[in-house]
């Protein structure tokens, strides 16, 4: 798939902010989201409840201090974790840039992380994660708004 058709699935799919950066910005994203479809969060339905990553984070954060993210796939309803269905990994993106992954094993971990992070540059900033099922594929979050003072 070439990049312009890649953005184009990406916009379909309601990965919006895949315009602003998210993808172009990084070679390796790029690399790894491309031909892969991103489900938009959806929570309206069990099957988006299981995969939908939520995000927990404070509402106002310090510039250039760190301070916990938490992602958990299964928030709003649990998630399989079995050995042939699982989320492999969860991701948390500040703004356009990717702050950390988690990979997790089937049955032994579970798909909550804490992540510790900061953001530099006052003002608001987006908080994202994706989700990855082994079946169901890639999910996306839905958007965190913090502010940073
Ligand atoms: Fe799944």
């Amino acid at each position: 798939m070439d990049r312009r058709k890649f953005l184009q699935t990406a916009f379909a799919s309601g990965a919006l902010f895949a315009i602003d950066g998210l993808i172009s910005n990084s070679e390796a994203n790029e690399t790894f989201f491309e031909g892969t479809p991103i489900f938009k969060p959806e929570i309206k339905t069990v099957h988006g409840q299981k995969h939908t990553p939520f995000i927990d984070a404070p509402k106002k954060v310090k510039a250039g201090e760190f301070f916990e993210v938490r992602v958990i796939t299964g928030y709003y309803h649990p998630h399989p974790n079995k050995v042939e269905h699982h989320i492999e990994w969860s991701s948390l993106y500040i703004n356009a840039f990717e702050a950390g992954q988690a990979t997790f094993k089937a049955t032994i971990s579970n798909p909550d992380v804490t992540f510790k992070v900061k953001i530099d540059s006052k003002g608001k900033s987006i908080l994202r994660a994706f989700s990855y099922c082994n079946i169901h594929g890639l999910w996306l979050s839905f958007p965190k708004e913090i502010e940073v003072v």
